[in-house]
């Protein structure tokens, strides 16, 4: 297994360039699963997670050549239905060809998704939406398996709960339904909104794109013609590094991001005092004097992410005084507090608010788990204002959403290197 060495207090500067979102590109491989046509995706990011997808689109019949930041995906010889378990176990986000593989074929297998590091996360909101447009569903031996002969039909979906992946699955099996969906209550994340803009460029009648009620004409089951895109900027990549300027209190541009995506992050760093400079497509985080305590809420976008709570959570140990983080979307996101705890943070957790006692150089190196993406990336954080050495171990899940990371720490003056135990 592979593990990061990080020495810390190296003075960092300059600039990062931000990769495509692994979350908006992943609903948008499986889009194509919709397309008779081959596309071609750029601004691709190269992590782990999007060459288990492409992986699974294989295993269906499908092909597709990657190259350089790019993929092309000829989805016109897909003839299987189903996503088995060797690959769901590795990604849930497997659950995303459910919705698509479904319209296009009127069946589906997908592995059930168990529970993971972050909690139990269900999926029982994609197959109620999925029932609504007319889809026979069962759980056999640990497999959904979907049916809808006649094909899925256009439906009044209101969920119950903000869902991003169940509105992505929803949106696209709506794509090829017969009539009119329309989701209440659908998520609007950045990565939901181009996923529409995708399928509305390549001729899907979409209302109400980035807004919480989206009504989608289906074709009754023919095949799209999608044009080729590139994926936007990762702003959960973009705020962690925000967040590397922050916690070793220096100045750094982050580049190619689109800052409307990082508005409720700018705004969280602006109250912990730091001055954060806004261009067409980048930001720059300035020093500042002293860092404040902030409190965070995690809530859908365009609140504040989880995915960035446990970034905040590292940054927040060296801010001067208390602060606050209350985890309102998963029930299990805290993993990363034992980890900080052994770099001689002081955090108390209650259910599911945490309390950081935060004071400046008070981190010392040592050895840390990594337990999920973000966790994981709060270590690598933590470990660049940490005293001396911190290795970091299981960092495969690193390897799932961040590219080239230690390239990049590297190239703004951080002291990284990846071992092999
Ligand atoms: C997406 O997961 C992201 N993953 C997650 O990013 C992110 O943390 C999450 O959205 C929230 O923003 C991808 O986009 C691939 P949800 P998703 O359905 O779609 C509950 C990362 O680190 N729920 O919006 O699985 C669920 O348990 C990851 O990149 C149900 O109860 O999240 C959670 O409490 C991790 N039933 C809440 O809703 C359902 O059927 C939000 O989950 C579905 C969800």
């Amino acid at each position: 297994m592979k593990y990061l060495k990080i020495i810390g207090k190296n003075k960092i500067s300059g600039e990062v360039i931000i990769s495509g979102a692994k979350n908006a590109a992943l609903p948008l491989i499986a889009c194509t699963i919709l397309a008779k046509n081959e596309i071609s995706i750029g601004n691709l990011p190269d992590v782990v997670d999007i060459n288990t997808f492409l992986k699974l689109i294989d295993k269906l019949g499908g092909t597709f050549q990657k190259n350089e930041g790019r993929v092309t995906i000829n989805p016109s010889t897909i003839n299987k239905t189903t996503a088995t378990y060797d690959i769901v176990k590795t990604m849930r986000a497997s659950i995303l060809v459910l919705g698509p593989i479904l319209a296009r074929f009127g069946y589906c297998e997908v592995s059930l998704p168990g529970g993971c590091a972050i909690g139990q996360r269900p999926v029982d909101l994609h197959l109620k939406a999925l029932e609504a447009m007319g889809a026979k569903i069962v759980i056999n031996h640990g497999y959904i398996e979907a049916s809808a002969p006649d094909g899925l039909k256009g439906a009044k979906i209101v969920f119950d709960k903000v869902t991003v992946g169940g509105t992505e699955n929803t949106i696209m099996a709506a794509a090829l339904a017969k009539g009119e969906t329309t989701i209440i209550n659908a998520a609007k994340e950045p990565e939901i909104v181009q996923l529409c803009e995708v399928l509305a460029n390549s001729g899907v009648k979409i209302e109400g794109i980035g807004s919480s009620k989206l009504i989608i004409q289906g074709s009754n089951k023919e095949l799209l013609e999608i044009k080729d895109f590139d994926v936007i900027p990762d702003r959960i990549e973009a705020g962690t590094y925000m967040c590397a300027a922050a916690i070793t209190n220096e100045k750094l541009k982050i580049s190619k991001v689109i800052p409307l995506h990082l508005e409720s992050i700018i705004s969280k760093l602006e109250e912990m005092n730091f001055q954060v400079l806004q261009d067409e497509d980048s930001v720059t985080i300035l020093p500042t004097d002293e860092i404040k305590p902030v409190n965070i809420v995690t809530t859908e976008y365009p609140g504040f992410p989880t995915d960035m709570q446990a970034q905040f959570m590292a940054l927040a140990t060296q801010a001067n005084g208390v602060s606050t983080i209350d985890e309102r979307l998963f029930e299990n996101r805290f993993m990363h507090v034992s980890e900080l705890l052994r770099l001689g943070a002081d955090i108390h957790v209650n259910g599911n608010t945490a309390t950081i006692n935060g004071k400046a150089n008070t981190l010392k190196g040592s050895d840390v788990m990594a337990t999920d993406l973000r966790a994981s990336s709060a270590l690598v954080l933590a470990a660049l204002v940490a005293q001396g050495e911190t290795n970091i171990h299981r960092i495969y899940h690193l390897d799932r959403g961040y590219e080239d990371l230690e390239g990049k720490l590297t190239k703004i003056g951080a002291e990284v290197k990846r071992f092999t135990e």
